[in-house]
C-alpha cells in the first residue's frame, strides 16, 4: 500500500463525519496551555510560551484535474478547535491561487476551486489557512500551510513527434526483422495510474509489418517480401495509453516503408532468338546491333556483363557490354564474306556481376538467346590473286614481251568482268603496258638494268560493269642482269718506267670495273692486245693485273711515251672485253727507281687534252720556232760580217713584241753597232721612235774607247739602259753585248732568259728540225745553218 493509498483512506476516513467532505481541522494539542495564534505570547507567570507543532496536521487537499461541473468544485474545510460555531472566527486563505482559484468561506471554512484545473499545467498550489477572532481581529491558531495537490485524470493522449515515418527495409528480409522504431509521449502523470502508459499497435499495415507493443519497434512481419511486387507500404501505428485498454486515450502516427533491393532477380532476355542483319562490307570493329536483357532489380543488382558462349560465329563476332544502357553490343571481329557464308549463330549469355550469396538458392543469375545473323550482300571491288606480284626479267628481252600476269575476279556472286590498267603515275617512262582483258603486263620500251633495276608499278582492276569498284596492286618488276656492258679500267692510267729499268719490274697495277651485276661476282682477265717486246701484263687472278717491263732499258730519246694497249674481258655469257690503253712514259730515274725527269712531250701532251688545248700548244711551239730560226738567221749574218753591219742588215735582226716598231725608216732604235765595235761610237743621237717627256742629256761617260774593259762597258751600258725613262719598249730585244762567233753562251738576249734550266732540252728543235730548216732558209740561214 503507497503512501498516497493510505492517505486517501485516512482522508475518506475523516470526512465521513463532514459528508465526506475534506476538512482541516485545527484541533488542540495535548498540551493545556492556551494557544495563542501568532507571535509569542507571555504568559503570567513570566515564562515565554513557544509555539508547539500539532501532533498531526492534515495539511494536504486533493482536487481532481478538469472538473466540468457547473457550480464549483468543493476542495475541503478549514476549521479550528476555537470555532464554537457561534461565527465568531472568520477563515483566511493566502498563497498560489488565494481568493481567485480557491476561495474560502470564512465563516464554515469551505474551500471552493472556482474554475476548472489542468494537473499539466500546475500539479501543486501551495496556501496558507488562518482563524482569526473576527472581533479582536485576532489569529486564534497560528498560520498553516496547506497543499491542493490536483489528481491527474486521464486528459491527454499519447501523441508522435512524427507525423510521418520513413523507413527501410531490404527486401527478401526474415521476419521480424527490425525496421524502425516508433515512441509516442503521454502527458499524464506517469507516476499515477495508466494514463501515461502507452501500447502500441498495427492499424494499417499488416500482415507484412508488426510492431512491438511496448517499445513501438516495427518489425517485418511477412516472409519473403518482394521489391519487385510491391516497393511501398504504408504503416500506420496507433499509440494508447491506459495500458491499451478500453477508455485509454489513443494517437496514430504512419510510417512509410521502402522495400530495398536485393539481387534476387536473374536477367532475362525477352526473346530466345535474336536477328541481326550485317553487310559483308562491314569493316572489323562495326557494331551491328544489340541485345538486351531485362533485369527486374535495380542499380547494380541490375548489372549484366554479356558474352558469347557458343556458335559458329564465335570468331567472326565480338560483344561487349555498353555500360550505360546495359546492352550487349555484336561487333564483327573479322572480315566477312557473303560469298562464302551468309548466316551465322551465335550463343549470346547475359550474367549479372553482382551476385549476392544469399540468394545463389534462387537459381543462376544468368540467361542466354540465340542470335542470328544474316550477311547481307554487296557489290565488292575485284580482288587480286596475290596481294602483290614480283615478276623478275632480263634486261635483254624484247620490247612486247610479256613478263608476267596479274589476276584478279569479282568476288561477287554475278561476277563481273575485270578490266586492267596500269597506274602511269608508277611507270612515267611508259616502259610497261598491260593487256585490259587478262592482265598480262609486257614491255613497250627495251629495258636496261644499269639504269633501273626496279620498276616498282601498280596495276589497277575494275569491274567493267561498275567501274568505282577498283583494286589496286603492288608489281614489283626486278631488271636481272644481262652481261651487255665491257669492263673498263677502273681509273685512267698515266704510269712511267725508268730508263734504267730491268726486266720483270713492275710499273703499274691495273684493276677494272664493269656495270653489269652477275650473280656469282665481277671476274675479269687482262692481256696484251698483241705480243709486244717491250711490256707484259700479269694476271693476279683477283680482278688486278701488274705491267711488267720486259726488256733492259728505256730510252726516252728513242721513245718517249709507249701506248700500250690491255684487253680486258669479264668471264660472263656472252663474253664482254674492251680494250683500255695505258700510257707509258719513259723518265729519267734514280738508282732506287723515282722519277727524275720525263719526256717532254708527254709533259706537254697528257692524254687528256682537248684538240683547243693543243691548238694553242702547238702555236705557242710554232711562235717560238719563229723566235728561235730568227735568231740563227741573225747568228748566221754575225758569222758573215763580224763587225761592220749595213744598217739594212741591222733591221733584220730587231724583233719586237708589242712595240710598234719604226718601220723601215727607223734606223735609230737600237744602234747596236755601237755594241759590237766599241771604237765606232759616235756622238749621240736623240732617239726619234719616241718623243722624250723630259730633256734627256745624253749621259754618256767618255769611256777610253781602246783599252776598256769589256765587262765594265756592259755594265755601263745595262745600267744607262736601266735608268733611262726613255729607253725602247720594255719587250725589246736588246743586245748589250757581242760575243763572237762560237760562244757557247751564244747570246744574253733578253728572249732566251730563263730557259736554261737543265731539265728542259730542246729536243723540239731536232723533232721540228726540217721545219726550222726551212724558216732558216727563209731569212737567209739555209742549209748551211744548221750546227747553229
Ligand atoms: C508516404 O507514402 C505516401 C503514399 O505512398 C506518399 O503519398 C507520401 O508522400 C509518403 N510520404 C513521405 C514523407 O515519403
Ligand atoms: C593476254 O592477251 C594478249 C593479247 O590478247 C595475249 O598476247 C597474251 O598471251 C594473253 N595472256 C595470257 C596469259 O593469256
Ligand atoms: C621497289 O621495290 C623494291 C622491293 O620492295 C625495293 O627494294 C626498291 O627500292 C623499290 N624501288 C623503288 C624505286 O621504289
Ligand atoms: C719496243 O721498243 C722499241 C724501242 O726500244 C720500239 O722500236 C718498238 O716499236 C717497241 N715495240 C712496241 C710493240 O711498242
Amino acid at each position: 500500500m503507497t503512501i498516497y493509498q493510505f492517505l486517501l483512506l485516512f482522508l475518506l476516513w475523516v470526512c465521513l463525519p463532514h459528508f465526506c467532505s475534506p476538512e482541516i481541522m485545527f484541533r488542540r494539542t495535548s498540551m493545556p496551555q492556551k494557544r495563542i495564534l501568532g507571535a509569542r505570547v507571555p504568559r503570567s507567570d513570566g515564562k515565554i510560551l513557544h509555539r508547539q507543532k500539532r501532533g498531526w496536521m492534515w495539511n494536504q487537499f486533493f482536487l481532481l484535474e478538469e472538473y466540468t461541473g457547473s457550480d464549483y468544485q468543493y476542495v475541503g474545510k478549514l476549521h479550528s478547535d476555537q470555532d464554537k460555531g457561534d461565527g465568531s472566527l472568520k477563515y483566511i486563505l493566502s498563497g498560489d491561487g488565494a481568493g481567485t482559484l480557491f476561495i474560502i468561506d470564512e465563516k464554515t471554512g469551505d474551500i471552493h476551486a472556482t474554475r476548472r484545473i489542468d494537473r499539466e499545467e500546475k500539479a501543486f498550489y501551495t496556501l496558507r489557512a488562518q482563524a482569526i477572532n473576527r472581533r479582536t481581529l485576532r489569529p486564534v491558531e497560528p498560520e498553516s500551510e496547506f497543499v491542493i495537490k490536483i489528481h491527474d485524470i486521464n486528459d491527454n493522449e499519447p501523441t508522435f513527434p512524427e507525423e510521418i515515418y520513413t523507413a527501410s527495409v531490404p527486401e527478401m528480409s526474415v521476419v521480424g526483422t527490425s525496421v524502425v522504431q516508433v515512441t509516442a509521449t503521454d502527458a499524464d502523470d506517469p507516476s499515477y495510474g495508466n494514463s501515461a502508459r502507452v501500447i502500441y499497435s498495427i492499424l494499417q499495415g499488416q500482415p507484412y509489418f508488426s510492431v512491438e507493443p511496448e517499445t513501438g519497434i516495427i518489425r517485418t512481419a511477412l516472409p519473403n517480401m518482394n521489391r519487385e511486387n510491391r516497393e511501398q507500404y504504408q504503416v500506420v501505428i496507433q499509440a494508447k495509453d491506459m495500458g491499451g485498454q478500453m477508455g485509454g486515450l489513443s494517437g496514430t502516427t504512419t510510417v512509410n516503408i521502402t522495400l530495398t533491393d536485393v539481387n534476387d532477380n536473374p536477367p532475362h532476355f525477352p526473346q530466345n532468338t535474336i536477328h541481326l542483319r550485317v553487310l559483308e562490307s562491314s569493316p572489323v570493329g562495326t557494331s551491328i546491333g544489340s541485345v538486351k536483357a531485362t533485369d527486374a532489380d535495380t542499380g547494380k543488382n541490375a548489372e549484366v556483363e554479356y558474352r558469347i558462349i557458343d556458335g559458329d560465329g564465335t570468331d567472326m563476332f565480338d560483344i561487349r557490354t555498353e555500360k550505360d544502357t546495359q546492352e550487349g553490343i555484336i561487333t564483327v571481329k573479322k572480315p566477312l564474306d557473303y560469298e562464302s557464308r551468309r548466316l551465322y549463330t551465335l550463343k549470346v549469355e547475359a550474367e549479372n556481376t553482382h551476385v549476392d550469396p544469399r540468394f545463389y538458392y534462387l537459381g543462376p543469375f544468368k540467361d542466354t538467346a540465340i542470335v542470328k545473323i544474316s550477311i547481307e550482300d554487296v557489290d565488292e571491288p575485284p580482288v587480286f590473286s596475290r596481294s602483290s606480284y614480283l615478276f623478275e626479267v632480263h634486261e635483254d628481252i624484247e620490247v612486247g614481251t610479256i613478263i608476267g600476269t596479274v589476276m584478279a575476279r569479282d568476288p561477287d556472286s554475278t561476277s563481273s568482268p575485270i578490266r586492267f590498267s596500269l597506274d602511269r603515275h608508277t611507270d612515267l617512262d611508259r616502259i610497261f603496258n598491260i593487256h585490259s582483258g587478262n592482265g598480262s603486263l609486257y614491255t613497250s620500251k627495251p629495258l636496261d638494268r644499269e639504269l633501273s633495276q626496279w620498276h616498282n608499278l601498280t596495276v589497277i582492276a575494275a569491274e567493267i560493269n561498275n567501274p568505282k569498284e577498283m583494286t589496286r596492286v603492288a608489281v614489283f618488276v626486278r631488271i636481272l642482269d644481262v652481261n651487255d656492258n665491257a669492263p673498263q679500267f677502273a681509273v685512267f692510267y698515266d704510269t712511267f718506267v725508268c730508263e734504267n729499268a730491268r726486266p720483270g719490274q713492275l710499273i703499274q697495277t691495273i684493276s677494272a670495273v664493269d656495270k653489269d651485276d652477275p650473280l656469282g661476282g665481277q671476274k675479269f682477265f687482262f692481256s696484251l692486245a698483241a705480243v709486244n717486246p717491250n711490256f707484259t701484263v700479269q694476271d693476279n687472278e683477283d680482278n688486278t693485273a701488274r705491267i711488267l717491263t720486259r726488256k733492259n732499258g728505256f730510252s726516252r730519246h728513242e721513245i718517249s711515251t709507249y701506248l700500250l694497249p690491255v684487253v680486258i674481258s669479264d668471264n660472263d655469257y656472252p663474253i664482254q672485253s674492251s680494250t683500255g690503253t695505258l700510257t707509258i712514259r719513259v723518265c729519267a730515274c734514280d738508282s732506287q727507281g723515282n722519277m727524275q725527269s720525263c719526256s717532254a712531250e708527254a709533259l706537254l701532251l697528257p692524254a687528256g687534252l682537248s684538240t683547243g688545248a693543243l691548238v694553242a700548244i702547238l702555236l705557242c711551239i710554232i711562235i717560238l720556232l719563229v723566235i728561235v730560226v730568227l735568231f740563227a738567221a741573225l747568228k748566221r749574218q754575225r758569222k758573215k760580217e763580224p763587225l761592220i753591219l749595213s744598217k739594212e742588215d741591222i733591221r733584220d735582226n730587231i724583233v719586237s713584241y708589242n712595240d710598234e716598231g719604226g718601220g723601215e725608216e727607223d734606223t735609230q732604235a737600237f744602234d747596236i753597232g755601237t755594241l759590237r765595235n766599241p771604237a765606232a761610237i759616235e756622238e749621240k743621237k736623240l732617239r726619234r721612235d719616241i718623243i722624250p717627256e723630259t730633256l734627256f742629256i745624253p749621259r754618256r761617260t767618255p769611256t777610253a774607247p781602246d783599252n776598256t774593259d769589256v765587262r765594265d762597258f756592259i755594265n755601263e751600258r745595262l745600267k744607262e739602259h736601266d735608268l733611262d725613262p726613255t729607253a725602247p719598249p720594255y719587250d725589246s730585244l736588246a743586245t748589250y753585248a757581242y760575243e763572237g762567233n762560237d760562244s757557247i753562251a751564244e747570246s744574253l738576249s733578253s728572249l732566251e732568259s730563263g730557259t736554261t734550266d737543265g731539265d728542259q732540252n730542246y729536243d723540239y728543235l731536232r723533232e721540228w728540225g726540217p721545219r726550222f730548216n726551212k724558216l732558216a732558209e727563209m731569212y737567209g740561214g739555209g742549209e748551211s745553218d744548221k750546227d747553229s
